[in-house]
């Protein structure tokens, strides 16, 4: 029986098991990811995991390669503006290099805006690079203010 693109690239949330599946090569593809241990990436992981909805980490797995091709997150700010509510924030999103253009970066969008939403948010945020606007507008989101930033190292 042929694999439905579906059953192919769908999204799910990260694994412990994954980081053997090139998830922190994957990342490494966006920004400074040095050598994650095993114990590291396990403290990391639980801690993450403790927050429960409030910080979802998603990824595709090619299931033919076993390989981590595409992931993002998503952590909900609580607030007391707006009546006490909920914004999400998306980041580190990133497609493997070799499958980029195959709506794999739209998919774990929708899936983390699907979750901001589920979650009682009344929006979703995110900074990205003049080269991804068009990416993001095409994702249903529109440019609005700018950002700011202060480095510690
Ligand atoms: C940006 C990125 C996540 C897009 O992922 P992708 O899987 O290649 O994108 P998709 O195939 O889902 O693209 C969805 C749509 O956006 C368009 N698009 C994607 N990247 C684009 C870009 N940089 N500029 C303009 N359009 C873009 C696609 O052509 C597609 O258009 P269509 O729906 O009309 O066919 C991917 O290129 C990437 O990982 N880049 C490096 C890391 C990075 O910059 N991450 C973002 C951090 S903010």
């Amino acid at each position: 029986m042929e694999t439905s693109e579906e059953q192919k690239y769908g999204v799910r949330r990260l694994e412990m098991s994954d980081k053997g599946k090139g998830f922190i090569e994957l990342l490494q593809q966006l920004s400074v990811c040095d050598s994650v241990s095993d114990k590291e990436f396990e403290d990391r992981f639980r801690e993450l995991s403790s927050l429960g909805d409030d910080h979802v980490i998603c990824v595709i797995e090619d299931h033919v390669s076993k390989k981590i091709i595409a992931t993002g997150s998503v952590f909900i700010e609580k607030k007391f503006l707006r009546n006490c509510g909920k914004v999400g924030h998306i980041e580190d999103v990133v497609v493997d290099s070799s499958t980029r253009g195959k709506q794999l970066g739209k998919k774990i969008i929708n899936f983390l805006t699907d979750h901001a939403r589920t979650m009682g948010c009344y929006k979703v945020i995110l900074d990205c690079s003049i080269e991804n606007k068009l990416f993001y507008e095409k994702c249903g989101f529109k440019q609005k203010e700018i950002q700011m930033v202060r480095y510690f190292v």
